[in-house]
């Protein structure tokens, strides 16, 4: 009993002293006018000391990814610190490798602007915007996902590729905070963004997303993402998702379909059970039209004795291993919760698909 009140004594303790050391730091302490130089030179601001990087870079309108909303919980805003940045913190270490660390890499939101710093960002994260859009339509797609069209209004175009991102803005009791939702929608229908929403029980954003109404306005920063689809007619096209995982499949196929219309391409979709299913019927009409382009889904879950079925059964990754040859030139894009994405890449690798060419997102 004495064991345990002093253990609570010292860990209340240590708490205060923490509370009063990050108030005084922002009460007392003035770190004055600090330089923050980007891209050695390309982009020199000049801010007020003492905010983390990631809200010094967003007051300027430098949109880092940051799905956890600076929270040091998602690791999405890695940049390179140069110089002024301070040591590593622990708060760093969970989600930078040692070869990250060795070249200055940081989480943006764990690094307080402090003295003079110097950044490397990415160009093409310089590019990203912040834009005003409307709720053009909302549908429900199953028990829990919804399909959400957003009409942009300033700017009214966006130019995105397919597998990109944007991160939504959505309100909360701290704040604002954002969320990262894949696009769905094609890129050559620049003025629209559909996004579909997976809803997480008492999740921030996409309770808000899913109750979003006709009209109302929605703003995000965008598009984010590396995935870069092969200009290569001859490399087929492998996508595969499960669960919400299926905006950014949606937006490769049709942009492949679209650009290249006899292009190979296989969408490989694992839901758990029938009520899971959605979009299939608009893929078996896509599939009459391109007959290079192929459709599965796979149910994970046994049916009920009622329920009819004639697509594949089992986790996705069998259907994969099923279905394909090895030897194809290909290029790969997964998409959804981290078991499916290794248990895939595993099979793809098998088909002989080099592990450079099998990009994803886990979510
Ligand atoms: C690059 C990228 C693209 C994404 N694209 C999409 C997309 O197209 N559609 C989509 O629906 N989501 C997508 N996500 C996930 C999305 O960003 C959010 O993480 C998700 O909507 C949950 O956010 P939230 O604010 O609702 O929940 P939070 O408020 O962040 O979390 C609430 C609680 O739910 C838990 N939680 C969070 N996510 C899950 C989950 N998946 N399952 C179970 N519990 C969870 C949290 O740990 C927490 O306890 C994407 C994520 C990334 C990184
Ligand atoms: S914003 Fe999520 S870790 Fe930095």
């Amino acid at each position: 009993m004495v064991y345990l009140w002093s253990v609570l004594s010292f860990a209340s303790l240590s708490m205060a002293l923490a509370g009063l050391l990050i108030v005084s730091e922002r009460l007392l302490i003035s770190y004055g006018i600090c330089k923050l130089d980007i891209n050695a030179g390309k982009k020199p601001l000049e801010l007020e000391g003492g905010q983390t990087l990631l809200a010094s870079l967003y007051a300027n309108e430098i949109f880092i990814p940051s799905a956890c909303g600076g929270k040091g919980s998602c690791g999405h805003c890695k940049i390179t610190v140069t110089s002024g940045g301070g040591p590593v913190l622990p708060t760093e270490t969970p989600y930078l490798s040692r070869k990250e660390i060795r070249s200055n890499m940081r989480l943006a939101c764990q690094v307080k602007v402090r003295e003079d710093i110097y950044v490397r960002i990415p160009e093409e994260l310089l590019d990203v915007r912040m834009f005003v859009s409307s709720v053009e339509s909302t549908r429900e797609l199953t028990h829990d996902i919804k399909e959400i069209m957003l009409r942009l209004n300033d700017p009214a175009e966006i130019e995105h590729l397919p597998g990109q991102y944007v991160q939504v803005q959505a309100p909360s009791p701290d704040g604002p905070v954002f969320r990262a939702y894949s696009i769905s929608s094609p890129a050559y229908e620049p003025n629209i963004v559909e996004l579909v929403i997976k809803l997480i029980p008492g999740g921030i954003g996409s309770t808000y997303l899913h109750n979003l109404k006709v009209g109302e306005e929605v703003v995000f920063t965008g598009p984010y993402g590396e995935f870069h689809l092969s200009e290569d007619p001859n490399i087929e096209i492998i996508c595969v998702g499960g669960g919400c995982g299926m905006a950014p499949m949606k937006n490769i196929i049709y942009t492949l379909h679209d650009r290249w219309p006899e292009r190979s391409c296989w969408l490989f979709f694992g839901c758990r059970t029938t009520e899971d299913i959605f979009y299939l019927e608009q893929f078996k009409e896509l599939e009459k039209k391109h007959p290079n382009f192929h459709v599965l889904y796979a149910l994970s879950d046994a049916l009920d004795p009622d329920e009819k079925w004639d697509g594949e059964t089992g986790f996705i990754h069998l259907a994969v291993d099923k279905h394909l040859e090895a030897g194809v030139p290909r290029q790969a894009f997964l998409c959804g919760p981290p078991p499916m994405i290794e248990a895939v890449t595993r099979a793809l690798e098998e088909k002989g698909i080099k592990s450079e060419d099998i990009f994803y997102d886990e979510f």
